[in-house]
């Protein structure tokens, strides 16, 4: 298949190009930049031994997409482009709308334009707000506590409506859980501009010596250890999802969400200890007060992923940490 990959230089991004490439598809990278290098793509290019075209733009710019569509007879479309750091989209909720929201219906705009109308969206667990109970099924109710949040709601229901409307859409939303790892060779892996706000790239940030100590935010919520449980899964995993999702979708009808996760919860406290115990090296941290905004705990019921797209998670805590590590400890400063 030939697939436009929009944010393909990004963490998750990156890691599914790598996966299409060694499945044998074309690829097409359309990446901004603004919060990825090229060096990613690079990397990918070495180790798969295939380059993916590289187009820098915005999925906001709609002469651009249109050039892109008329250029390149796309079968599918996986959509990765968007801002992602739930604090800022708090401070700047106007650019978290416009980018997100607004770069997506301009995206399905030209999509539809050209006749391509298969597309896998990442969508977040965040879309299932403070959920009643565990494990989530795709059914729970939806909600969004911050801008981000929303962003990524607002996006699932203009897809959900378009598919209503125009029978021809096929439209995968990957609800993502909290991804974590990077690719077993250490070459490609997230990273973060300025402080990490996410768990495992602090720890890992932590252990290299860059950052002093983690804080732990709250011992005291209803979990095994008072620390926050939630679903990690192995970046390698979810790019593998996507595949199975591009795959399945000539088979879909309308717009289905999927959750991508492994099904198990993990404390902060478990993998603190996991990534000392597997990578021998320290992780000093103290116990800080609660993060606003954080749940308690989320972990997916991921069989709807595994039926119908015949995808389930292989990878284990331990590779999850060892590969955070391999790709810390090789690249500190990330691809800079
Ligand atoms: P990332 O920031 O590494 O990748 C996003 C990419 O999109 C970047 O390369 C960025 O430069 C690009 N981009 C942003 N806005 C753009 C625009 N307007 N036009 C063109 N390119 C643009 O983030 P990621 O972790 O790889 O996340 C990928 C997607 O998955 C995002 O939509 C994110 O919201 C979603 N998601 C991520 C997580 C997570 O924890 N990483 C969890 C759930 C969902
Ligand atoms: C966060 C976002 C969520 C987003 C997801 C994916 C918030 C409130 N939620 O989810 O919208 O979809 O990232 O990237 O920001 N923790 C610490 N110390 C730290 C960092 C985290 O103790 O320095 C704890 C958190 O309290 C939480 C767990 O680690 O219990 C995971 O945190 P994080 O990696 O930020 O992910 P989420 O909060 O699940």
């Amino acid at each position: 298949m030939k697939v436009l990959i929009t944010g393909g230089a990004g963490y998750i991004g990156s890691h599914t190009v790598l996966c299409l490439h060694e499945a044998g598809h074309d690829v097409v990278v359309l990446d901004n930049l603004s919060n990825s290098s090229v060096e990613s793509l690079k990397r990918v290019g070495e180790l798969t031994n295939k380059c993916a075209q590289f187009i820098e733009g915005d999925i906001r710019d709609e002469q651009l997409l249109n050039r892109i569509f008329n250029e390149h007879a796309f079968d599918a479309v996986i959509h990765f482009a968007g801002l992602k750091a739930v604090g800022e989209s708090v401070a700047r909720p106007d650019l978290y709308y416009d980018n997100n929201v607004n770069g997506s219906m301009v995206l399905m705009r030209a999509m539809k334009a050209a006749g391509v109308m298969r597309l896998v969206f990442s969508s977040s667990a965040t879309v299932y707000g403070d959920p009643a109970s565990l494990p989530i099924t795709e059914d729970f109710p939806l909600s969004a506590t911050n801008p981000y949040g929303w962003s990524k709601l607002m996006v699932e229901q203009v897809c959900r409506d378009a598919a209503v409307a125009d029978e021809n859409w096929q439209i995968a939303l990957l609800r993502y859980f909290n991804p974590v790892g990077a690719h077993e060779s250490g070459r490609i892996g997230e990273d973060p501009n300025d402080i990490p706000n996410n768990l495992m790239p602090f720890i890992s940030q932590v252990a290299v010596g860059k950052r002093a100590e983690l804080s732990v935010f709250g011992d005291d919520y209803d979990t095994h250890d008072g620390t926050g449980v939630r679903d990690y899964i192995h970046v390698m995993d979810l790019a593998r999802g996507h595949l199975a999702a591009l795959n399945y979708l000539p088979k879909q009808k309308g717009c289905e969400a999927y959750n991508l996760g492994t099904g198990n919860g993990y404390s902060v406290l478990d993998m603190v200890k996991a990534f000392e115990t597997q990578n021998q090296v320290p992780v000093p941290y103290r116990i800080a007060p609660r993060r606003p905004g954080d749940i308690a705990a989320c972990y997916a019921n991921a069989g709807k992923a595994e039926q119908v797209l015949g995808w389930t998670a292989t990878m284990t805590q331990d590779d999850m940490v060892r590969d955070t590590w391999r790709w810390q400890s090789h690249n500190p400063n990330g691809y800079k």
